[in-house]
């Protein structure tokens, strides 16, 4: 299958100010039944936990200001989720920062064993305990930087559901795949392989995100019809896999140049769930309006 590839203005302003509409409280999940998750992925940044801490600090003022805007709680079904990956020396700050916006923070990893002689390497025991909810799997940079195969992501999978926590696991095909138009098959291949002994029960904890690999951090973003086309082929995936109430409750979230331009679109889409923003998450009115998505 080809995907059509819209050319996003990527040279948006640090400074510019996004203005909210103030349309009260969506209740997404009358539509789909699937309550919307955003998250912000910081990958390599910011550079100090100063600036980590300012970040966290304008984007919770940012939210603050939009009384009436979209809610936000991870705990309420009927409110958007929303989920912050800082690099790991600064996700125990982060939260204090966030937690009172009901806003989660997760880990952009952990490695598959529970304790020993793996230098540089962090367990889930650890990010457990210093509160995350989530933890990325599979993301495409740990794929192609550091050789993470779909044994290993299984094994992180199963490995964050045992300790209590929900993986965001990511799929999605390269720029020389999607030229192949071998799409289907690479997310369905990474799909079975990085979910294979995760039982029907476990699912409900499991989010996945599509994340075309060349819309990552290149300004180029799937056209939203074509990335719902993805999702919903996802969805015959897991209905194979599973059945079709997994199919239907597992919530897909989009990745690659998510901006405040095209969320609205994306989330517009009856099987987009919500979005894994990298770039758009380092500034705090990109996110907060991401996360305000109309
Ligand atoms: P960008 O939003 O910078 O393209 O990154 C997407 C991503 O990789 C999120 O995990």
């Amino acid at each position: 299958m080809k995907l059509s590839i819209a050319l996003i203005a990527s040279a948006l302003s640090s400074a510019s100010a996004f203005t909210t509409v103030n349309n009260g409280p969506r209740f997404i999940t009358e539509l789909n039944m699937r309550q919307p998750i955003m998250a912000g992925n910081w990958k390599m940044n910011p550079a100090t936990e100063a600036d980590a801490l300012n970040l966290a600090n304008g984007f919770c003022a940012l939210l603050n200001e939009m009384q009436g805007a979209c809610a936000i709680d991870s705990d309420n079904p009927d409110c958007t989720e929303v989920v912050l990956f800082p690099p790991f020396p600064f996700i125990s700050k982060v939260k204090d920062i966030v937690q009172k916006n009901g806003i989660d923070v997760g880990a952009q990893g952990v490695y598959y064993e529970d304790k020993g002689a793996f230098t540089c390497s962090v367990a889930a025991s650890m990010v457990k305990s210093v509160g995350c909810e989530y933890v990325l799997c599979g993301h495409s940079e740990r794929r192609a930087l550091f050789s993470d195969s779909d044994v290993n992501i299984n094994s992180k999978v199963k490995k964050v559901l045992e300790f209590g926590m929900k993986p965001i696991l990511c799929v999605g095909e390269t720029q020389d795949e999607y030229d192949l138009g071998i799409t289907q098959e690479v997310c369905a291949m990474q799909v079975s392989k990085d979910l294979a002994g995760v039982s029907k029960k476990d699912m409900k904890d499991v989010v996945i995100a599509y994340e075309p690999v060349w819309a990552i951090g290149t300004g180029l973003v799937c056209d939203a019809d074509a990335a719902n086309e993805v999702h919903k082929f996802i969805r015959t995936v897991l209905a194979k896999m599973y059945d079709d109430e997994v199919a239907q409750s597992t919530r897909i979230q989009y990745g690659g140049s998510v901006t405040p331009e095209s969320v609205d679109g994306l989330m517009a889409m009856s099987d987009i769930d919500g979005c894994l923003v990298g770039g758009a998450s380092l500034f705090a009115d990109k996110f907060a309006r991401i996360v305000n998505f109309d």
